[in-house]
């Protein structure tokens, strides 16, 4: 297996991310620092994260130059419009220091959940991310947290399709609706919380797994995404997790292992539903 994916546009994205959601206080670049120590040259930020500015901090310290990492933000709730959307592209440039984005998403698909026109919010939004990726200032573009109810009017309108989409995914919580979708329109998709927040570390099934393979249950949890197509996006604030989690190529999983994975009973903490940004800000 390759420590790459391609996207729909011939974009290449490393196939495991950082994520850095809750990852850094305010301008404290450590642990990020730490993970661009480790190898991680792939980072997921967001807007509404607040780890923009440590994340650009970490990368300008570390004296890689911009074109060995592969960045993504993404659009926060309160940001959606076309104008206010080119606004929050700009901003979220100057907070990471730099002049353009590897990835740009969509965070959410429905920002209020009062609003009847989510659609064409989503839309006027969409505009404005394929007018920044034809322009050059993005290299890729996609969403994030879309069911193929909120995919479906924008496919049927958008000139340039999502290449990404990203979801909550792990074992217990495949979302294999979205996932099949996705695979059928030449979407990559990304998993948040790809070790189920960790919740799944002491899991029966799992944990034997772990002991068979000689890994650890999140190295178990993140090949399980590599090989069902999805690109996992740990987060650890340890060193040595964060290099476990790096470590993915010199196991593969059996199919019927696989096969038991996927059949794992539902362990999700939100639920399969457009409507479950009621349980998560
Ligand atoms: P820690 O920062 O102490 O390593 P997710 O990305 O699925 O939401 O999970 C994140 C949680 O999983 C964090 O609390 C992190 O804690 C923990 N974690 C990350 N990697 C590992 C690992 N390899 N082994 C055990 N726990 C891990």
């Amino acid at each position: 297996m390759n420590d790459t994916f391609r996207l729909s546009n011939g974009q290449k994205i490393p196939a495991v991310g950082f994520g850095t959601y809750k990852a850094a206080d305010g301008e404290d670049a450590a642990v990020l620092s730490a993970a661009v120590d480790c190898g991680y040259r792939h980072f997921d930020t967001a807007s509404f994260y607040g780890t923009e500015r440590a994340l650009g901090r970490a990368l300008a310290e570390c004296g890689l130059p911009r074109g060995e990492f592969f960045l993504t933000s993404k659009v926060w709730k309160t940001e959606m419009g076309y104008d206010n959307a080119l606004r929050a592209f700009d901003a979220s440039l100057a907070r990471l220091g730099t002049d353009y984005l590897d990835l740009y998403l969509i965070h959410w698909p429905r920002p209020d959940l009062e609003r009847s026109d989510w659609a064409a919010l989503d839309l006027d939004t969409w505009r404005a991310l394929e007018d920044l990726y034809e322009a050059g200032r993005v290299k890729a573009i996609g969403v994030s947290n879309f069911l193929p109810s909120h995919l479906e009017p924008l496919l049927a309108s958008a000139s340039v399709a999502p290449m990404v989409d990203q979801i909550e995914f792990h074992p217990g919580y495949t979302q294999q609706a979205t996932l099949d979708y996705c695979a059928a329109h030449g979407i990559q998709v990304e998993a948040w919380s790809p070790i189920g927040r960790a919740r799944l570390l002491s899991d029966p099934l799992l944990t034997e797994m772990a002991g068979r393979y000689g890994v650890s249950v999140a190295q178990i949890c993140l090949r399980f995404a590599l090989q069902k197509g999805v690109l996992p996006l740990p987060k650890s604030a340890n060193p040595d997790r964060m290099a476990q989690n790096l470590d993915l190529f010199s196991f593969s999983l059996a199919e019927e292992d696989m096969a038991a994975l996927d059949a794992m009973p539902r362990a999700g903490w939100s639920g399969e539903h457009p409507d479950r940004e009621r349980v998560r800000p």
